[in-house]
């Protein structure tokens, strides 16, 4: 997936584009504002659990728009209604418009507007705001990741029994053979604490800035780990697939931490 020759794009063009996607971010974060705690559509998509809103596409069109005027030439993957064609070599976004939905359709504060991009398969800029608790996170490959403008790093805990862990549970939990829980038990009797945030896209950017110690999930596409997992690595975290490999955004699972911390949580998940 990754070609060397295509692994940075110009300072410059990323700072220009970090404007563009931080701006993009809070206007969308707004019209999410705008329709919470007053939604009219909430339908379900892949499961009865799997929900989307009218807040979802709203979100998602705004962003689209801006980024389409900005670069026209970049590609878009978007969880609700866009996918351009992969090739390697264009610029390519991933788009959650509304990570947290069924914290938002239950009026839960923690939701959050994700973006990542990527060039060749290497995550060069990230966006995670949170609208409501009116937080931005914020990162640009080798440039460090940053919490409304100040330095952020991940936690240095090595031990389980330090540590206070998120995880998720997939949606169609019960058609699927590995649907987290197990991977829960695993964990539970060992560490400090257990959360469930309910925003892959939070959960990460929380380990980036040293508030959750680890994350490990299961079943999550692109659009939920692209920009948080280029957070906690600028961060100096490590992030891996369950196997210790690198397919993290379309290999169906990803494991998050401080580097002290890794291997202790990826030896337990199993997927
Ligand atoms: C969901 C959230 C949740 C995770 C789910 C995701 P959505 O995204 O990130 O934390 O456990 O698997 O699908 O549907 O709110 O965008
Ligand atoms: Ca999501
Ligand atoms: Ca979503």
């Amino acid at each position: 997936m990754m070609d060397p020759s295509l692994d940075a794009m110009a300072r410059g063009e990323l700072d220009a584009l970090l404007e563009v996607a931080t701006a993009a971010a809070r206007d969308a974060g707004e019209v999410l504002l705008d329709h919470f705690g007053r939604l009219r559509d909430v339908r379900t998509k892949s499961s009865a659990r799997d929900l989307v809103s009218e807040a979802d596409v709203a979100s998602e069109r705004l962003i689209v728009e801006r980024l389409r005027a900005a670069r026209p030439k970049h590609h878009i993957e978007a969880e609700e209604e866009v996918k351009d064609r992969v090739d390697p070599r264009t610029p390519r976004w991933f788009l959650d418009p509304l990570d947290g939905t069924t914290n938002f359709v239950h009026g839960l504060p923690i939701f959050a507007v994700s973006m990542g991009l990527y060039l060749g398969g290497v995550p060069q800029l990230a966006v995670v705001h949170l609208p409501r608790i009116g937080e931005t996170f914020t990162a640009t490959l080798g440039s460090g990741a940053f919490l409304d403008g100040a330095p952020i790093q991940v936690s240095c805990a090595g031990s389980l029994g330090q540590a206070v862990l998120a995880t998720g549970f997939p949606y169609r939990r019960n058609e699927l053979e590995h649907s987290n829980l197990e991977n829960f038990g695993r964990f539970f009797y060992d560490v400090r604490g257990m959360r469930r945030m309910g925003s892959a896209a939070v959960d990460l950017a929380y380990v980036a800035a040293g508030r959750l110690d680890g994350f490990w999930e299961l079943h999550l596409s692109p659009h939920d780990v692209a920009g948080g997992a280029l957070l906690v690595r600028e961060a100096g975290g490590v992030v891996t697939d369950a196997h210790g490999d690198d397919d993290w955004l379309r290999g169906g699972s990803i494991v998050a931490s401080g580097p002290a911390l890794h291997e202790a949580i990826r030896e337990r998940v199993v997927c």
